[in-house]
Formats: structure tokens, sequence, C-alpha cells
């Protein structure tokens, strides 16, 4: 199984991206966790897309969601929200509308997130809800994941040091990879 992860930041020493990288030592056998990149996506603008179409670097994002079957997205919390620029990327993949059904439509979506404060991306997590719906992706309820004092859960190079987290994120995939094979199931038996 291949799940897509995203992470919304793009800082070299981002907690939300090292919390991906746990994720895919983490994960259960079996599922394989790629970590795309975000770095290159231009800001979207109307006037570029129609004069040149989607950007590579968002058609490569596009294609590699929709070769997924699932995505795992982990959040930075902006001033109480989501963060520029994964929207921006989302934005990027959402071109041309016409294809959203295509790349997104019924994928399963897990939200997970790091902060070094206390609130733990719980409005960031919360914030993606609307996007989800918007683009069709089934978002996975039944566990969550909010990492607070990520200064203090990862060490200087970047590894998820903290036992309780890491027991955390292993219960969250293995409950997230259950749902998408659930999903896989449904979509295989649904008529095209
Ligand atoms: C933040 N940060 C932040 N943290 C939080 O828990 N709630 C918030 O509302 C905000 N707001 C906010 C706004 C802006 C513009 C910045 C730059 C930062 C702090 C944020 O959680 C911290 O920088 C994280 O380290 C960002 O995630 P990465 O880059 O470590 O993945």
């Amino acid at each position: 199984m291949k799940i897509l992860a995203l992470s919304g930041s793009l800082r070299r020493g981002s907690f939300n991206t090292a919390l991906l990288r746990a994720a895919r030592q983490l994960a259960p056998q079996g599922v394989d966790i790629e970590i795309a990149t975000l770095q290159g996506v231009p800001l979207y603008d109307g006037d570029v897309e129609a004069a040149s179409g989607v950007p590579d670097v968002a058609q490569r994002l596009k294609q590699a969601v929709r070769q997924a079957s699932g995505l795992l997205i982990a959040t930075p919390e902006y001033n109480g929200s989501i963060p520029g620029v994964l929207k921006n990327g989302i934005d990027w993949m959402s071109r041309p509308a016409a294809e959203i059904a295509n790349v997104f439509g019924k994928h399963p979506v897990g939200i997970i997130g790091a902060t070094p404060g206390r609130a733990a991306t719980r409005l960031a997590q919360a914030a993606w809800l609307p996007v989800f719906r918007q683009l069709g992706l089934v978002p996975f309820f039944e566990q969550s994941l909010y990492v607070d004092g990520a200064g203090e859960k990862f060490d200087s190079s970047g590894q998820l040091t903290d036992a309780k987290t890491r027991e955390l994120l292993e219960r969250y995939l293995v409950s997230f990879a259950g749902f998408v094979t659930r999903m896989d199931r449904v979509a295989a038996s649904s008529p095209s």
C-alpha cells in the first residue's frame, strides 16, 4: 500500500516533516509512506495557468496523489489555521477543476500535526476539513494525532524520541492503514 505524505512546511528542521519521517519508519509492514516535497511550487497565479497550464512540479504531485492509495498530511498551525504553503500547493493540484475527482475524489486522507506550542495543531487540523470536503477527500476520523511541545519530543537531528508519541503514531498508522484498505475495497466494488 502506497501512502503519499505531504508536509505543510518547507523548513529544513520542520517538526512536521520530521513527524512524517517518523511515520515512514513506524509504518506497519506493507505500508510504504512516500514523502513528497512542496519545494519549488510557485504561488498560484491564474495568468500563469492560462498561459502555460499547471507547472510540472504540481503535475508531478497530482500524479503522485492519483497513484497513491491514500494521503497523509502533517500540518503546521499558522495563526490558528492552515499554512499557506500547503494550501497553495493543494490549490495548484486542484487545477484544472475538472480533474479534481480523478486526482482526489474518494481518496482517504489522514491529518496529523506538530507544534512547539501547546495547542497541538487542533485548529489547523480542523481548518483543513472544509478543503477536504471541497476536494472530495474522505477524512480518517477514527484516531487523531496532535503533537504539542515538539521541541521536547524530537531531538536535534529531527528524530522522534518521545516514546509515548511514537506509540501514538504507530497506533494511528495501523488504524489509518486499515481505513485505507477498507476504502480501497469499497472503490473496487463500486461501479466506475
Ligand atoms: C506559528 N506557529 C504557531 N504555532 C501554533 O501552535 N499555533 C499558531 O497559531 C502558530 N502560528 C504561527 C504563525 C506563523 C506565521 C509562524 C511562522 C509560526 C509556530 C509554529 O507551530 C512553528 O513555527 C512550527 O515549528 C512550524 O512547523 P514546522 O515548520 O516545524 O513543521
